[in-house]
């Protein structure tokens, strides 16, 4: 299991390694082996989980079309979120020549026999937002910070509420990512790192009971899979046991868009009305319908992620192994995954909310203004 680091030492950590960088360029690794021919070596295999979810397909198009465009030859693949269908298309990209593996693993505890077998025929392997995890065979790791996504939902709701003021009591329903997601753990704890405080103070009230006593106890409260239908089932159950007295929900922590969706579904069919007694609702990702739900004050933000900034970090990661040139990595020591620490890329995540959905996302061009009814 991943250990989650203080922010603060990690923080310190990479300033470290920042200011450092002028004389030897600090958490780069050892050069790769001089490839015979960087056309023929830029044989990329990616491996992406689901088409089912926005941003994957954004992700994996993005990132093609950038490598091709740097003449590497590429395989794209989904994996309709089952982790066999995910080492079957993994063996056959290896099979069929691939030399760099770029995989957003499923579960990330079950690659690593099908990155061993490649790394035996030196094949590299990049962890594209979530961590792989127990094997060795895993080179790099690509992703946003993932414990500061869940620490900018938990401070949007500090402030929001006034908990640092002592404002409350506040009915909380707090849920988590997938189990098998090394992401998960992060934003979980991210966010709770602010939250938990305020729970045992008694300014957050978790009527439910889903209040992990502490960030370990996150995978109870954890959605699999990330489905929207299960975070709408989930809220339903918890609406109709919890909250009968005429109790309202003030506040919803939700790691993420899709989950997001389901609970903001949940709400409406409960008679929720955005502007009365709509609760704060956190979300991460930016999809379009979730943006929609923002203009419409049915989600409160979402912490956006620029996948195409991902897609450049990776590219330039294969053009320096493809030219047998050091990688870039900016953190290397917060994603142990239990056989290694792998070194790691983390770029940074942006809160948006109603205010900034023209000025961040419709002018970098990351959502179109007519896709969200602009
Ligand atoms: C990603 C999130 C995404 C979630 C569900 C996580 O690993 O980091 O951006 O919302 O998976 O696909």
């Amino acid at each position: 299991m991943t250990t989650i680091k203080n922010v603060s030492a990690f923080l310190l950590a990479v300033g470290v390694a920042a200011g450092m960088s002028a004389c030897a360029p600090a958490g780069s690794t050892a050069p790769e082996a001089e490839g015979d021919d960087a056309a023929t070596t830029c044989n990329v295999g990616i491996s992406m989980p689901t088409r089912s979810l926005e941003r994957w397909i954004n992700d994996g198009e993005g990132l093609k079309e950038k490598l091709e465009a740097a003449d590497c030859t590429v395989d794209l693949q989904y994996a309709d979120n089952k982790t066999d269908q995910q080492i079957s298309q993994i063996q056959n990209q290896v099979a069929g020549g691939a030399k760099i593996l770029v995989v957003a693993a499923i579960d990330g505890q079950t690659l690593g026999p099908a990155l061993e077998d490649a790394a035996s025929q030196d094949v590299k392997v990049i962890a594209y937002d979530r961590l792989i995890n127990g094997t060795e065979a895993v080179d790099y790791y690509a992703t946003f910070d993932n414990y500061k996504v869940g620490q900018l939902q938990g401070q949007f709701i500090e402030e929001k509420l006034g908990l640092a003021d002592g404002k409350g009591p506040f009915n909380l329903e707090p849920f988590a990512g997938s189990p098998d997601d090394n992401n998960a753990a992060f934003f979980f704890a991210g966010a709770w790192d602010v939250l938990l405080p305020y729970v045992e103070s008694g300014q957050l009230v978790v009527p439910s009971g889903k209040s992990p006593a502490d960030n370990d106890g996150w995978k109870s409260i954890g959605i699999l899979g990330w489905g929207s239908d299960d975070a709408q089932a989930e809220m339903d159950n918890r609406l109709q046991s919890f909250y009968t007295g005429g109790d309202k929900v003030d506040v919803v922590l939700s790691p993420n868009d899709s989950l997001a969706l389901g609970i903001e579904a949940s709400l409406d069919s409960a008679g929720y009305k955005p502007g009365t007694d709509w609760p704060l609702i956190t979300g991460q990702d930016a999809d379009v319908a979730n943006v929609k739900a923002i203009l419409g004050d049915q989600q409160s933000m979402t912490v956006w992620k620029d996948t195409r900034e991902l897609g450049s970090q990776v590219e330039s990661m294969i053009t320096a192994i493809v030219a047998g040139d050091e990688v870039e990595v900016n953190d290397t020591e917060t994603y142990d995954n239990g056989s290694k620490v792998v070194p790691s890329y983390l770029l940074d995540p942006v809160v948006v909310t109603k205010d900034d959905v023209e000025p961040k996302l419709v002018e970098s061009g990351f959502v179109k203004a007519a896709d969200i009814g602009l």
